[in-house]
């Protein structure tokens, strides 16, 4: 940008960064980032790239863009049997998406090195032998881990050596999976639709679910009817993945130049993004992402003005690259109805290239009068409603959704058709974080909401 101070992969260090992580050894710091700047990128420019023309043509309308995952991977999740119900679910919403969208979709998953997390407060009191005492957060296992004793809280930076590794172990198994083809889960016949067939759905919604289920079935035999070769194609998936940019130690120790193309690439994942918390303008993570060739999300909750969202993409978009931005927008379902328009009316008018996309969780977490973290499926579908409603009236499209989802069958969400109550919270609620949709409730909404995309 004429004007714009130079960028390096450390200007960020100029800048105040919200949500540091204060490190006591400085030592240890450096040394961990030099392992990592050492190792090999967990993430190519040619795929990045690739994810970039796909954002762009979502932006056109030729496409849309599914991104889920947990709140916060942690590395005790790196197991098979995590990462496959991880990759099935979203794979499975993203077939239902197709048939009713009649578009591609693009899969990000929020996983592959989803480790750091912002909070709200630095610290945290607590009880550790008795005593009352006040700890450093919870930042997540890039960062420190999340049992309540000084040992476990402390940041230590070897966690991120062991965040990457986690990561390119997590990444090497989806590769794998995919290339085998992970075939079955293109026949509805082998989903866990029980949902459907729960006592509590009402008949109409019931007949609903079940024709959308045969119309899929169909669909999906149709096209491995048409041969050998459209069967190939359709079961070589493409996947890519993303995580909150919030430990630019991390980030900027694996931002490289590669050979043949121009500029710098993050390699850590192929599509960062800055959190609520973090996108002050002035901020740290404005400029470090600023100066990579990834595509950027920018989170945008119900503080933001018009004029700041704009100036925003502006910066972090200089040459109004197609596919460079995706505004993620979590208003909640009380704020999005006064808050969305303004916002979209102000960057549309500009005409900078976005993509929209609705994260209908992080406006919508409730507590039980237990204390406990949840969220309610109606508010997460009505907010993603009305979201569809407010970029009908202002003409511009939604092109893409973020979930926080496991493919396990937890309790941490209320509601959907399989009827989770507060008192089942505490069957199995596993987040050490924010609350997930489980297998169901991800499935039973990706069917609701290919229903109100609907096309033709
Ligand atoms: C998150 O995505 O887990 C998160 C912390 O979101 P936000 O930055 O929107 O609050
Ligand atoms: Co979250």
């Amino acid at each position: 940008m004429p004007g714009s101070p130079p960028w390096s992969p450390t200007s960020w260090r100029q800048r105040l960064q919200a949500q540091q992580v204060r490190y006591d050894d400085r030592d240890a710091v450096e040394a961990a980032a030099k392992k990592l700047a050492s190792l090999p990128p967990l993430v190519t420019s040619y795929e990045i790239e690739r994810l970039k023309s796909e954002i762009a043509d979502a932006q056109r309308g030729g496409r849309f863009i599914l991104q889920g995952g947990d709140c916060a991977e942690t590395l005790a999740d790196c197991r098979p049997e995590v990462i496959t119900a991880k990759l099935k679910i979203l794979l499975q919403m993203s077939l239902v998406l197709i048939h009713g969208l009649k578009k591609p979709v693009t899969r990000v998953g929020r996983f592959a090195g989803q480790y750091a997390k912002p909070r709200s407060s630095p610290t945290e009191k607590g009880v550790v032998g008795g005593a009352e005492v006040e700890l450093p957060s919870y930042f997540g296992d890039l960062v420190n881990r999340a049992e309540f004793d000084p040992d476990a809280r402390r940041p230590d930076p070897h966690l991120m050596v062991r965040g990457y590794q986690h990561a390119a172990m997590t990444l090497n198994f989806i590769r794998s999976l995919l290339d085998g083809g992970f075939a079955d889960i293109h026949h509805p016949d082998h989903w866990d639709l029980s949902f459907m067939s729960h006592a509590g759905l009402s008949p109409e919604r019931r007949a609903q679910y079940e024709r959308m289920r045969d119309t899929l079935a169909d669909g999906l035999r149709f096209m491995e009817a048409l041969g050998e070769k459209n069967v190939d194609e359709l079961t070589r998936v493409e996947f890519f993945t993303s995580h909150e940019g919030l430990n630019l130690i991390y980030e900027s120790a694996q931002t490289r130049r590669v050979p043949r193309r121009e500029g710098w690439y993050d390699l850590t994942t192929h599509l960062p993004w800055i959190g609520e918390r973090t996108r002050q303008i002035d901020g740290a993570h404005a400029e470090f992402f600023r100066g990579v060739e990834n595509p950027v999300g920018v989170k945008i909750g119900p503080k933001a003005d018009p004029e700041d969202v704009l100036a925003l993409v502006r910066l972090l978009n200089p040459r109004r690259e197609p596919g460079k931005i995706v505004l993620i927008v979590r208003m909640g379902v009380d704020l999005v109805a006064e808050r969305l328009g303004p916002i979209l009316g102000a960057v549309d008018a500009s005409g900078e290239p976005v993509l929209w996309s609705c994260d209908p969780m992080h406006g919508n977490g409730i507590k039980t009068s237990r204390g406990v973290k949840t969220r309610d499926f109606d508010a997460i579908l009505a907010e993603l409603e009305q979201t569809i409603d407010i970029h009908e009236k202002t003409g511009t499209h939604l092109g893409g959704v973020h979930f926080e989802l496991t493919g396990e069958d937890v309790t941490e969400c209320v509601g959907g058709a399989a009827g989770i109550g507060e008192d089942d919270l505490h069957e199995n609620y596993t987040s050490p974080c924010d609350p997930r949709l489980n297998y169901q409730q991800s499935l039973e909404l990706a069917f609701l909401l290919a229903d109100r995309m609907r096309a033709g």
